[in-house]
């Protein structure tokens, strides 16, 4: 269900995709005459751009005089109290306090966003409501960008399906592809062709789903697209100064290369432009980057609009799934067998074939998952050492203590030979394995530095796990949307 926050393009549907370009298209009339038919004058947008912006914030900011809203705004970290290191929590915390409706929020910090718009809705004691819309956040998302940028296709091009369609630039740093890209995947038809130097490619993960015809290092490989949406390098993000030497100004699109295209092909360009857009075509027709630019008032019309007259749908966090046992594999038998190493334990649980070495990192996995205390054990933890398992594998003895399914599952996801005994206190003892848990929590910090989960204390790690037992798991964080190998998770703990 599409909620009140625009967040990502990820979590939309195609209705979503379209009732919300619908909503943009609506207000084209009323864009043109700088006034909506009706006016918000108590309803209050909060406009915090702590990343630099022009369009984004601007057109939000005209958008919501459109619609007779209040404005308040920030231009810029400085001359606030984040920099004194406030969080993001806080400050929505703030924002909201002071009543803002809408809160438009710009940051560095990928996944802040979407974090915000929990913290806000959860605050305790407080009935505000108040819509987080993303107006970019880091090398993550920019979804109010891709409204404006379908919203532009449809027009320009009369469809959203069966167009090839170009990009060419910094794809491994610029969120507006990215974000357009995902909502891509939901249109007919569309054919997608890559251009990018070596070190700037789109990652894999948003490969997924589409089409993707040709990938090239050369702007030839544009030459039969309806539409080439053109980026510019992010020198902010690339940190590699050999990289960002050889990057700028590597792609020009100048009357000789546009005449080597297709005749009818629309350039488009999220803006601002540094060298992509040559001088020479900035009158061309099929040049269409400011007319796209404005219809962000438009869409950002329709986004500031719904907080003002719709139902408030808050965000959900994903859910644990309740029973991960494997049934082929789960085993109860009555008799104990006797143990032959260690001494057998009255009830609890036994974690066997550890790989050596490796249990003081499950336990530090228990600890953090919050179902062992780590300094203080209440429940007795007995490394078995053995010479007969010396070298080949660890066994954790666990007193006392049952570890729930949705635990045990996490410690199988990254230890997958382990097996787990748990021994209630009536006598049996029960063999479990476990299916890939739905939510691994708390357990690894997010191996991306600019994820909100390292900026705020507060923001606890949530990955999403894809895949099943055929498959090799894929950890997807909750905040930033970065996917993860499961190894990228355990070898990024131990650096
Ligand atoms: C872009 C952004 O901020 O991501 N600009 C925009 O919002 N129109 C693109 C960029 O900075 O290159």
């Amino acid at each position: 269900m599409l909620t009140s926050h625009i967040i990502s393009t990820a979590d939309w549907t195609r209705q979503d995709i379209d009732f919300l370009l619908s909503l943009g298209e609506s207000m084209i009339p009323h864009a043109d005459n700088r006034r909506f038919s009706a006016q918000f004058p108590d309803r209050k947008a909060v406009l915090a751009f702590f990343e630099p912006s022009t369009r984004t914030h601007k057109s939000f900011k005209q958008a919501a005089l459109n619609l007779g809203m209040r404005i308040d705004e920030f231009s810029g970290a400085e001359g606030t109290s984040l920099m004194k290191g406030e969080s993001l929590a806080d400050t929505g915390r703030m924002i909201a306090g002071q009543g803002a409706d809408v809160f438009v929020l710009r940051t560095t910090i990928e996944g802040g966003p979407r974090w915000v718009a929990h913290v806000i809705q959860e605050s305790e004691g407080r009935k505000k409501i108040v819509w987080v819309l993303n107006g970019g956040d880091g090398r993550n998302q920019h979804p109010t960008q891709t409204l404006l940028d379908l919203l532009t296709i449809k027009i320009r091009l009369g469809r959203l399906e069966n167009f090839r369609i170009g990009f060419v630039g910094d794809l491994a740093n610029g969120r507006t592809a990215m974000s357009l890209l995902q909502a891509l995947r939901h249109y007919e038809g569309v054919e997608v062709v890559l251009v990018s130097p070596k070190g700037t490619e789109l990652p894999a993960q948003y490969k997924i789903g589409l089409n993707i015809i040709r990938e090239s290092e050369s702007l030839d490989a544009l030459s039969d697209c309806d539409v080439v949406y053109v980026t510019r390098f992010q020198l902010e993000r690339i940190q590699d100064p050999i990289l960002r030497r050889e990057v700028q100004g590597k792609y020009i699109i100048n009357a000789k290369v546009l005449n080597t295209w297709k005749k009818t092909v629309l350039i488009m360009h999220p803006l601002p432009s540094v060298a992509e857009i040559a001088p020479d075509i900035k009158n061309d027709p099929r040049l269409i980057a400011y007319n796209q630019a404005d219809n962000g008032i438009p869409v950002r019309m329709g986004l500031l609009h719904r907080p003002c007259v719709a139902e408030f749908i808050p965000i959900t966090r994903p859910a644990q799934v309740a029973c991960l046992a494997r049934n082929e594999e789960q085993q109860i038998s009555n008799e104990r067998k006797p143990v032959k190493h260690f001494q057998p334990i009255v009830d609890g649980t036994v974690i066997d074939h550890i790989p050596p070495g490796s249990a003081t990192e499950v336990v530090r996995m228990l600890c953090q998952s919050g179902c062992l205390e780590g300094d203080r054990p209440r429940q007795l933890v007995q490394y078995v050492k053995s010479r007969e398992y010396e070298g080949m594998k660890d066994v954790l003895l666990l007193h006392h203590l049952v570890i729930p399914d949705a635990i045990a599952a996490t410690v199988q996801l990254f230890f997958p030979k382990i097996t787990i005994n748990q021994l209630p206190d009536n006598g049996t003892i029960v063999k479990k394995g476990y299916t890939y848990p739905k939510l691994v929590e708390s357990v690894f910090p997010c191996p991306n530095a600019a994820c909100v989960t390292n900026h705020d204390p507060e923001a606890k790690t949530i990955f999403v796990v894809s895949g099943d037992q055929r498959n090799l798991p894929i950890l997807t964080c909750y905040y930033c949307e970065r996917l993860f190998a499961r190894e990228t998770l355990t070898g990024s703990h131990h650096q």
